[in-house]
């Protein structure tokens, strides 16, 4: 197939476009860079061995740009990372949030319809289900109150997709929920390169472990967890690069069981590892210190989010092959290699 990947340069997207060629497709990559390095798909293209990525630096809330690129050739799917994701920064500015996510993505899906591409699989979170009703989480648990505007960002996305597939069962949508995405690629050639002062757990423990920050913060140790720390699902970047191709079956082979129906994954191990679980790997695997001392608790954290992957499994024919060592390695692999992330172009 050929696809169309907005946010293609950024953390997921660089490792879908590596998995999507491996397995004979084809992508045009659609992003403003406000959060990534075009020397990312430059890296993309010598892992896969082709001159290029194609490339269009453009912004998803830019009608007349978007229709170029459709204009340019024909897609026979989206997967759509672009947005933005700083849970910290969507509190202080929800408008930018919302008008970059919510409006990026009905002018997307706009576009597709008038160009007759009707397939789309998008980048959900975890973080619709709230504070989950049950762990560990299923598709059918309820979705819950998020406690951010990224978050309810992708809680509406997802209801406004699911409407747009009601209304016209010519749509196919795919809903991917990811749970905690780290690693990087094997090569080291490309990986998670955050800016500033990371929010997420890995990035964190890499830039201690590599000199930039002092010491990490655990943000509580009295959850009621195995070792009071929090328990999250964490993918390697790989596996959930590898679910995006999994998912294009939805595309192409009916497993819908009836004509209004959005297909919804979680996309975990299905593993719980707590905050102190993933350090104590990352100094045992790659033999380098991590100091950390115990913080308060940071606001909006639950205490255990783990999901049951056994849909994707079922339906999709997808597993996590990767285990919290290989996370760690490869975590670690990327940032020894490029402390300062990617050079500027
Ligand atoms: P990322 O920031 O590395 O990648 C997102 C890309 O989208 C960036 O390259 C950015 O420049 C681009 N972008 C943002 N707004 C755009 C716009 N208006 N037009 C064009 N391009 C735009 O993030 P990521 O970690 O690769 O996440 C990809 C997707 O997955 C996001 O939608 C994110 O919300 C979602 N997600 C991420 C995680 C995570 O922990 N990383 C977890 C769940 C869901
Ligand atoms: C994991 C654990 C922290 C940093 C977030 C988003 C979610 C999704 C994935 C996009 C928690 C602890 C963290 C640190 C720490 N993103 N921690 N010290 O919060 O599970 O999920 O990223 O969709 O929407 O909310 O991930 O990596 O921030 O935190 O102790 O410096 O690590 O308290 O228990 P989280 P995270």
């Amino acid at each position: 197939m050929n696809i169309l990947v907005t946010g293609g340069a950024g953390y997921i997207g660089s490792h879908t476009l590596i998995e999507l060629y491996k397995a004979g497709h084809t992508a045009v990559v659609v992003d403003n860079l406000s959060n990534s390095n075009p020397v990312s798909l430059q890296r993309v293209a010598e892992i896969i061995g082709i001159p290029e990525i194609p490339f269009c630096k453009v912004d998803i809330r830019d009608r007349e740009g978007l229709e170029k690129v459709f204009a340019a050739q024909k897609f026979d799917a989206c997967i759509h990372f672009a947005g933005l994701k700083a849970v910290g920064e969507s509190v202080e500015k929800p408008w930018e949030y919302y008008e970059n996510n919510i409006g990026g993505t009905l002018i997307l899906v706009d576009m597709m319809r008038k160009n007759g591409c009707k397939n789309i699989i998008f980048s959900s979170s975890a973080t619709v289900y709230g504070d989950p009703a049950e762990i560990p989480i299923t598709e059918n648990c309820p979705k819950g109150q998020c406690t951010n505007p990224y978050g309810w960002t992708k809680s509406m996305l997802e209801q406004v997709l699911m409407d747009i597939q009601k209304a016209d069962p010519a749509w196919n949508v795919v809903l991917l929920r990811y749970f905690n995405p780290v690693g990087a690629h094997q090569s080291g050639r490309i990986g998670e390169n955050p800016n500033g002062i990371p929010n997420n757990l890995m990035p964190y423990i890499t830039q201690v472990a590599v000199g930039k920050r002092k010491e990490l913060g655990v943000f509580g140790n009295d959850y009621p967890t195995p070792d009071g720390t929090g328990v999250r699902d964490f993918i390697h970047v790989v596996d959930l690069a590898a679910a995006h191709v999994a998912a294009l079956k939805c595309f192409t082979q009916a497993i819908r069981q009836s004509s209004n129906q959005t297909f919804v994954y979680n996309v975990g191990t299905g593993h719980g590892y707590s905050v102190l679980d993933m350090v104590k790997a990352f100094i045992r695997v790659n033999g380098v210190d991590v100091p950390y001392s115990i913080k308060p608790r940071r606001a909006g954290d639950i205490a255990t989010c783990y999901c049951n992957p056994d849909k994707a499994a079922a339906e999709l024919g997808w597993k996590a092959q990767y285990g919290i060592d290989d996370m760690v390695r490869d975590s670690w692999r990327w940032q020894s290699q490029n402390p300062d992330g990617y050079p500027e172009n």
